[in-house]
């Protein structure tokens, strides 16, 4: 890795992607270039991480790391090393990018739900016609979140949080349930989601594992249950298009990707990290060829 003049020198700043595998990350691409693009004198590695804690208290306040993207399995284990967490990461119970402040204490954040919700929007935006000066337009939808495990918690933390009335419907009920009361939404069977059309034009979003690589034939509603809504999401980006976000174009849908959640959650950790926005047309070119 190098800085923008070629080189490391003592004022680089470290950034890095923590993780447990961490090799086959895309991160360090795309921030690097990012970096280079603006004079940063900046680099961002690869951290293989077994433990954590021990990470945070060897690379104290007077080190090397300015900031790091916290990635699989590490997401719930590092909120006990924060001095500050965004509250919704900690309602969600895990976070996946960590921003040290000059005083050398640490600041983390959950991207993730921010790139899903805010794809999600600008998804029923483009629906409705909508500019972002008019507020969320998740304000009053019903959403219904498949799925109760971290990436459900996720999207129904963060919808909650734009002002829609969530429903959670999972394989197992008890988990749904327990994810649904804190959202003060309904909980129910993923079984139950087939007949479940109290309204039109709700908006779905999938964070099950149903219908992701190799499995690509199964889906986690039947197509005959998509027509009541407007908008469906699939967390699941391998493979890009699956069969739900097939079937639910066909229905008439707007479809949102599980990349568009993927590249977003990375603007936003750009923007943590550097207070700049994100080079996006970069990320999106770099993140297609290297696919
Ligand atoms: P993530 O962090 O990606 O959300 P997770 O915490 O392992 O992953 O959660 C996986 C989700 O997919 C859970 O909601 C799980 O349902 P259960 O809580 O009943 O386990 C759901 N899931 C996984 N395989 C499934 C399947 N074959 N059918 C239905 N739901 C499934």
């Amino acid at each position: 890795y190098r800085n923008c003049d070629g080189l490391i020198r003592p004022d680089t700043k470290v950034y890095g992607i923590i993780g447990k595998p961490v090799g086959h990350s895309k991160s360090p691409l795309l921030f690097n270039a990012a970096f280079k693009s603006v004079g940063l004198n900046a680099v961002y590695v690869h951290f293989l991480v077994d433990d954590v804690e021990k990470f945070f208290n060897t690379y104290s306040a007077i080190d090397m790391t300015s900031g790091c993207s916290c990635t699989i399995p590490h997401k719930e284990a590092a909120l006990k090393c924060m001095d500050e967490i965004d509250p919704i990461a900690k309602k969600i119970g895990a976070i996946n990018n960590i921003v040290r402040r000059p005083d050398g204490s640490l600041t983390a954040f959950n991207t993730d739900y921010i790139g899903a919700i805010s794809a999600i929007e600008d998804g029923l935006r483009e629906l409705n016609g909508a500019s972002p000066a008019t507020g969320s337009p998740l304000a009053g939808k019903l959403f219904v979140v498949l799925g109760a495990g971290g990436a459900g918690k996720s999207l129904a933390y963060g919808a909650k949080q734009k002002g829609a009335r969530v429903v959670v419907a999972n394989r197992t009920f008890e988990r749904a349930k327990e994810l649904a009361d804190k959202v003060d939404g309904q909980a129910m069977t993923l079984a139950e989601i087939e007949n479940f059309h109290p309204e039109e034009g709700m908006v779905l979003a999938n964070t099950t594992s149903v219908g992701m690589k190799p499995k690509i034939d199964e889906t986690p509603i039947p197509k005959h249950a998509l027509k009541h809504y407007c908008l469906v999401f699939d967390a699941i980006y391998t493979p890009k298009d699956t069969r739900l976000l097939r079937e639910a174009k066909d229905t008439g849908a707007v479809i949102v990707y599980g990349t568009e959640m993927l590249i977003r959650q990375g603007f936003e950790q750009y923007k943590n990290f550097t207070g700049l926005p994100a080079p996006e047309d970069m990320f999106r070119e770099l993140m297609s060829k290297h696919a």
